[in-house]
């Protein structure tokens, strides 16, 4: 597998969804709860830095920072200020045939779910909704793996760490932050970063941004990856946007380097990574991704 080609000045430099990092007040009980409920793998865990990672499959990965008085999780991003997201909303793909027995999981856990169908009816796309213990809304959302729209990193097939009790989550679909300046975020996030704008909601600020080199349309199954952005509000299922996020993203880094510096906001580098902090508090990191970007 390689990852798409792209020429310079085409299109958006970023490339997929790479992880995400969310803050929460007890590491362990957040280790466990990614681990034996939504079944991700631990891949590292620092108890010095108050930290951990998981790798929800080979190319994505969840990172869990408890904050620690003058100390910072990960000391590269402290000129950054860097913290994870506070009530971040965030969706894993599953495959549509699992989501009777991913509630019938959650009713077992002792988890509240809600269902949505975000499709029509002559083509149904369910999605589940719940809560993880430090209030970061979740949402399982059916993927069609043999769509044509294909991310730059298609999800698995089957989870990376099947388990019987816990979630069969394939990968990172979405992530939902808040900006306070709604209007400021939809011009910048475009210029600053190179996301691609795909599309707005008619009847609230909800901003989609797909996560590959061009703006495709959302729904019905597609693998692709997707960037929401709202101002502050209350959306389905109770969901908030994240706050002071800390999300990851494949790119050609050297072209949103170039929009960076451009835009002249504070940042840091090291071979194949630019981290970001962008104006509303977030902190974005543009990785070169794993495989050869040439195709
Ligand atoms: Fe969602």
């Amino acid at each position: 597998m390689t990852t798409p080609s792209l020429p310079a000045g085409a299109g958006s430099p970023i490339l997929d969804l790479a992880g995400v990092t969310l803050e929460v007040n007890h590491l362990a009980r957040g280790i466990r709860f990614y681990t034996q409920v939504i079944g991700l793998s631990l891949q590292h865990h620092d108890p010095d830095r108050h930290v951990a990672t998981l790798r929800v499959n080979t190319e994505q990965t969840l990172t869990l920072w408890q904050p620690t008085t003058r100390q910072a999780n990960d000391p590269a991003l402290a000129p950054l200020r860097a913290r994870g997201a506070s009530h971040l909303h965030m969706a894993f793909q599953i495959q549509p045939d699992d989501m009777r027995r991913a509630q019938s999981l959650l009713d077992a856990h002792g988890l509240p779910w809600q269902e949505i169908d975000l499709g029509t009816p002559e083509v149904p796309d369910v999605t589940t909704y719940f809560f993880d213990p430090f209030g970061h809304g979740l949402e399982l959302r059916g993927v069609n793996t043999t769509d044509p729209r294909q991310p730059a990193f298609p999800p698995p097939t089957q989870p990376l760490t099947p388990g019987p009790h816990s979630l069969p989550v394939l990968g990172l679909r979405e992530v939902a932050l808040i900006f306070g300046d709604y209007d400021d975020m939809k011009a910048r996030l475009p210029r600053a970063y190179g996301f691609a704008l795909a599309k707005e909601q008619g009847d609230r600020n909800f901003a989609q941004f797909t996560l590959g080199p061009h703006a495709q349309a959302d729904g019905n199954g597609t693998p692709v990856r997707w960037l929401y952005a709202w101002d502050p509000q209350v959306g389905l299922a109770d969901m908030l946007g994240g706050d002071h996020a800390l999300v990851q993203f494949y790119a050609h880094v050297d072209d949103v380097e170039r929009r960076v510096s451009a835009e002249g906001l504070s940042r840091v580098t090291a071979p194949g990574r630019l981290a970001v902090r962008d104006p509303d508090g977030h902190v974005f990191e543009f990785l070169t991704p794993p495989r050869s970007a040439v195709g």
